[in-house]
């Protein structure tokens, strides 16, 4: 029998996970129950997915075999404890919020917990998430790859250590802002040549995103990309000056360091 996921807070990222679910046919509508407090919400979403909906988290709890907790991270302790006498015996518990450690999940339930602590980011609405991924002891192999492939429905999912999860945070969960913010700034920077507006954004986020495909298909290291596209006396090198000129380098890499710092501390205040 397919196994029920159940998602307990279905805003930004609960709702980017059930759309690669259902999109990819990992999971068909009838396999997910999924709850929040906002009941028009809950009606939007079963209107146009399908999937069963309630405004009962314990309800979903007691159902589901993979249980998300999609809340905000302020929220967590409380859901868990509203919902931890109801969770099916060996239900996956899967923990998506920044700051919340397996251990913080473990006592929180006060009991023995399989925990799969995952961290994603948003693109997974496309299709094209980060997803790093750690568990404790008590997930068995094949619970680990049935979790492995339900996140590969919505991005690339790569296995780390706990301790790596902050900078996965910094890296992948917080950066799409930053890139966001550079195709915004590129885009300017084509407004200012005369190109009007849509058109900006469409080079911009187009070559971003070829030049991470280059990356990740060609496996060829990023300063060596850079290198063959400066060709001596051109263009290209004038770009690459004025960005080292301004900090760019030095600036992503700070922005990078504020958000696994970040991390660190709300781990540490849990
Ligand atoms: N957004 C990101 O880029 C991102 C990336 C990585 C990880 N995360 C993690 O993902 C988690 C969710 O983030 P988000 O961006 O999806 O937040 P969000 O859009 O604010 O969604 C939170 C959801 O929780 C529901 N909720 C709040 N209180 C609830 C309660 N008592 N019972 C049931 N549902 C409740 C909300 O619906 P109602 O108000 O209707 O109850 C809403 O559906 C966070 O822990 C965050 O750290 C987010």
């Amino acid at each position: 029998m397919d196994k029920v996921i159940g998602f307990i807070g279905t805003g930004n990222m609960g709702a980017a996970i059930i759309k690669g679910l259902l999109d990819t046919g990992f999971a068909s509508p009838g396999n997910i129950v999924a709850s929040r407090r906002n009941q028009l919400a809950l009606d939007k979403l079963k209107s146009e997915s399908g999937i069963q909906t309630t405004s009962n988290n314990t309800l979903v709890a007691s159902k589901a075999d993979i249980l998300f907790i999609a809340v905000k991270p302020n929220v967590y302790e409380s859901i868990i404890e509203e919902v931890r006498t109801f969770i099916k015996a060996d239900a996956v518990i899967v923990n998506i919020a920044a700051g919340k450690s397996i251990h913080f999940i473990e006592d929180t339930f006060q009991k023995p917990v399989k925990v799969a602590r995952a961290m994603p980011n948003t693109p997974a609405l496309v299709g094209e998430g980060m997803i790093g991924i750690c568990f404790n002891e008590e997930m068995e192999k094949t619970e680990r790859e049935y979790i492995v492939e339900l996140f590969s429905s919505i991005g690339k999912v790569e296995v780390v250590a706990e301790s790596l999860l902050d900078a996965v945070v910094g890296v992948s969960g917080s950066s799409p802002a930053i890139l966001y913010m550079i195709i915004e700034a590129m885009a300017d920077g084509a407004v200012k040549s005369g190109m009007p507006r849509q058109q900006a954004y469409t080079f911009a986020a187009q070559a971003m995103l070829g030049s991470a495909k280059m990356v990740l298909e060609t496996g060829i290291h990023p300063g060596e990309l850079k290198d063959q596209v400066c060709s001596p006396g051109g263009t290209t090198i004038e770009a690459v000056t004025k960005a080292e000129e301004t900090g760019l380098r030095s600036s992503i890499l700070a922005a990078v360091e504020a958000a696994v710092a970040k991390s660190v501390e709300m781990t540490k205040e849990s």
